[in-house]
């Protein structure tokens, strides 16, 4: 029996809003994940806006995220889209872990994205500009599948959970070619 290396997940996503649809999806995630693989999830809750001035002396919180993210094999963003882009919350918290110069957590990092939408585009203009900036940090996402969750109010429940079957296994798919692609570059 071959043993697979075990992989840790680091899942955050870009709402602070208690009844996100993006966090649905990566509580969703977190029922899904592969044998061998653990997600763990980050709240970016209390992340102050971000003042170079205080780069080199970084806030707790941001500290405590950047640790996380080093600590992780990989990371699983799940993102809303406001304005047709990246949610500030979210940008503002990547923009924090990837400084000091020289100290970016997000190096190296292997990577997937969600986004989850009330409207028909599910997100997916917001995805593609995080991808623009997953090339400024050097990090690894995989292409497929696209997990675009649109009509979101269709595919949770009132408490908060992914019940749409092929949004379920879209998520699964995505962990399986997540864990698979780490390993790879692991090798
Ligand atoms: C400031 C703002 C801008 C928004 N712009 C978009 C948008 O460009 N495209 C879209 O599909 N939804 C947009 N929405 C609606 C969000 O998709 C919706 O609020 C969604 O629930 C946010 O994700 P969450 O449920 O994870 O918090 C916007 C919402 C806000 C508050």
């Amino acid at each position: 029996m071959i043993m697979e290396k075990h992989i840790t997940i680091l899942g955050f996503a870009g709402s602070l809003r208690k009844n996100s649809y993006n966090k649905a999806l990566l509580q969703a995630a977190e029922e899904l994940v592969p044998k061998d693989v653990k997600l763990e999830i980050f709240d970016l809750e209390g992340i102050p806006p971000f003042n170079q001035d205080s780069e080199d002396q970084l806030p707790t919180t941001v500290r405590k995220f950047k640790a996380r993210i080093k600590a992780a094999d990989a990371l699983l963003i799940a993102t809303p889209e406001y304005n047709y882009g990246v949610p500030g919350v979210l940008k503002n918290a990547i923009d924090w872990a990837s400084r000091p110069y020289g100290d970016n957590a997000f190096d190296g990092k292997p990577a997937a994205l969600m986004s989850a939408s009330p409207g028909m585009l599910g997100g997916a203009r917001a995805q593609y500009q995080l991808r623009q900036t997953f090339v400024a940090l050097n990090m690894h996402p995989i292409n497929r599948p696209e997990v675009i969750v649109c009509y979101a109010e269709e595919k949770t429940n009132e408490k908060g959970k992914v019940t749409d079957e092929k949004t379920r296994e879209k998520i699964a798919q995505l962990l399986e070619h997540l864990a698979s692609w780490t390993r790879k570059l692991k090798e």
